[in-house]
């Protein structure tokens, strides 16, 4: 892999200096995103005059010449994903078993604002009405996720026929809208009895899994022929097992890498499982990836880099294609702490037939050989660097940061585009120009339906995010990228995690008093493009 290249050959000078230009770009932005809401409101959804001012100074930022330019193919697919446990409510009906996650979030204090997925967006028996608004949207393709403990309660054994019942409807449902279903076999939610038996480090899950996945490519495979097995394996291995973030809340390094090394085995067995009861099957990945761009131009930090990169974004990739784990450690992977076995690489080796990863924000990466304790880098804004709760990593020595050099979306993340033209043209040039597909991305800002906007809701600064970053895929595809697919995250607001509802990242608004939905500014221009293939709509 040629990591030194892509380490070094975007590496903004200004990253190097200092706090007065970060100073100065939260004002321009600040102006920005108040023009961008007035002239939405006069306006309705293109792209507002007056907030194109400065909009160029802002790093990161996108001409707004390019914007107006890309094109996409013919025939590009654009979509929306979700996961079960975020919309689907519906925790305890029709035999489905507790899951993780219901475990967790009945737990007090776990997330904020003291909600749960109890309930969600009742997309369980709201989903008509909500594939009926994606429709009109103009939508191509829906990502949706399969709730584990609804097929098999326990994790093993008979599958539960309401559970797949449910399923069978919901792709009908998808399918009746003229929409690609795109099922993403696992987004979270482990059934809790599995967790009761060790959880993802007991490799017996490998099996458990597989078995699982047999049974929906036999039921669902007539009419799903794209299947992701893992929704961004390393942040649950990591963030449920390594630093204990997340559910099952464990934090030893070596259990997450037991748990990652399962996951392993169960991408390959399930892709094998999958393949032999559905022919139409195609097999990808739905990893979160975010691009890794050295501090310095010091050797040691541009091999770091490459670790970060071989450990966040393609561990899981590289395992599948070439039956190996990449170079993310300093030394010799710790092969006896993961429980790897002789002839483990052919298990976990499964060529995908695409290749799906997320993009949402960009990582600055530096050195930690000299430090006492080290981190892999968290999943959202704040990197756990220092872990005194036990989750160390003594092993990959880098530290992983989130720069705040662009603007942040509610939940903290940098707003960069160019990363996903830096991320997208690497993986196709590391991995021999693959199928690419956008699993997710987007942003959380907090608009809400307005009174002097007849009750709808504008909101700008998801428009920009999308229209900017939107360009920046274009021009990755003009480029030579073979991009088939994007998916924001997400259709509508839903239940964001330990977050819970205080993160909003639809495109359709929820009022969760009355399960209203409001389709958000940014929605409907998404349905332009999806109708136009192109952004200055
Ligand atoms: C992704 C997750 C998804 C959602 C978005 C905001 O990392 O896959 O479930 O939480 O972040």
């Amino acid at each position: 892999m040629a990591h030194a290249q892509w380490a070094r050959y975007d590496q903004p000078a200004s990253l190097r200096t200092c706090g007065s230009i970060k100073a100065m770009n939260r004002r321009q932005f600040v102006t920005r995103s108040a023009a961008a809401a007035g002239a939405t409101l006069l306006g309705g959804g293109s792209r507002p005059a007056a907030a194109t001012a400065g909009v160029d100074q802002i790093p990161g930022s996108v001409p707004s010449q390019t914007v107006e330019q890309a094109r996409f193919p013919e025939g590009f697919l654009w979509g929306t994903a979700t996961a079960a446990y975020q919309v689907e409510g519906a925790w305890n009906e029709d035999g489905k078993g507790e899951s993780i996650w219901d475990r967790f979030t009945h737990t007090v204090g776990k997330v904020k604002g003291g909600t749960t997925g109890d309930v969600a967006c009742d997309e369980y028996h709201l989903y008509p009405q909500d594939m009926a608004m994606a429709k009109r949207l103009h939508q191509k393709s829906y990502r949706f996720s399969i709730s584990w403990p609804r097929i098999q309660p326990s994790g093993t054994g008979t599958p539960n026929a309401k559970g797949l019942d449910y399923y069978n409807r919901l792709v009908d449902a998808i399918l009746e809208a003229g929409i690609r279903p795109f099922c993403t076999i696992y987004h979270w939610d482990l059934p809790q009895a599995l967790e009761d038996r060790g959880g993802w480090p007991n490799r017996d899950l490998a099996g458990y899994y597989a078995d699982y996945a047999g049974i929906l490519a036999k039921h669902l495979g007539d009419r799903i022929t794209v299947w992701a097995p893992f929704n961004m394996p390393w942040s649950f291995t990591y963030m449920g097992y390594g630093v204990g973030a997340f559910p099952p809340c464990r934090s030893n390094y070596g259990d997450f890498l037991k748990a990652a090394h399962t996951v392993s085995l169960a991408q390959g067995e399930a892709l094998r499982a999958i393949k032999a009861a559905s022919s139409k099957a195609t097999v990808g990945s739905a990893y979160g990836m975010c691009p890794a761009y050295a501090k310095t131009d010091s050797e040691a930090d541009r091999a770091a880099a490459a670790r970060y990169h071989a450990m966040n974004n393609v561990y899981f990739l590289e395992a599948a294609m070439h039956g190996r784990y990449p170079k993310a450690f300093v030394g010799e992977p710790p092969y006896e702490l993961m429980g790897f076995r002789p002839g483990d690489e052919k298990i976990m080796r499964a060529p995908l037939d695409w290749v799906g990863f997320h993009y949402y924000t960009r990582r600055i990466v530096s050195d930690a050989m000299g430090a006492p304790s080290f981190g892999g880098g968290s999943f959202a804004g704040t990197e756990i660097e220092q872990d005194s709760s036990g989750g160390r990593d003594p092993y990959t020595r880098f530290r992983a940061a989130m720069p705040t050099e662009g603007p942040l979306t509610e939940a903290g993340l940098e707003v960069w585009p160019r990363g996903i033209y830096d991320l997208v043209t690497q993986i196709s040039r590391e991995y021999n120009h693959p199928i690419i597909e956008i699993t997710e991305s987007g942003c959380s800002y907090l608009d809400t339906p307005y009174d002097k906007a007849k009750g709808g809701v504008p909101d700008a600064r998801r428009i920009e995010f999308f229209r900017e970053e939107l360009a920046e895929l274009s021009r990755a595809i003009a480029d030579g990228a073979r991009v088939r697919s994007f998916h924001a995250w997400s259709l509508l607001d839903n239940f964001e995690w330990a977050e819970g509802h205080c993160q909003r990242y639809g495109l359709i608004y929820v009022d969760y008093r009355d399960q209203k939905r409001t389709i958000k500014d940014s929605g409907w221009w998404y349905g332009r493009v999806s109708a136009s293939n192109r952004l200055d709509v």
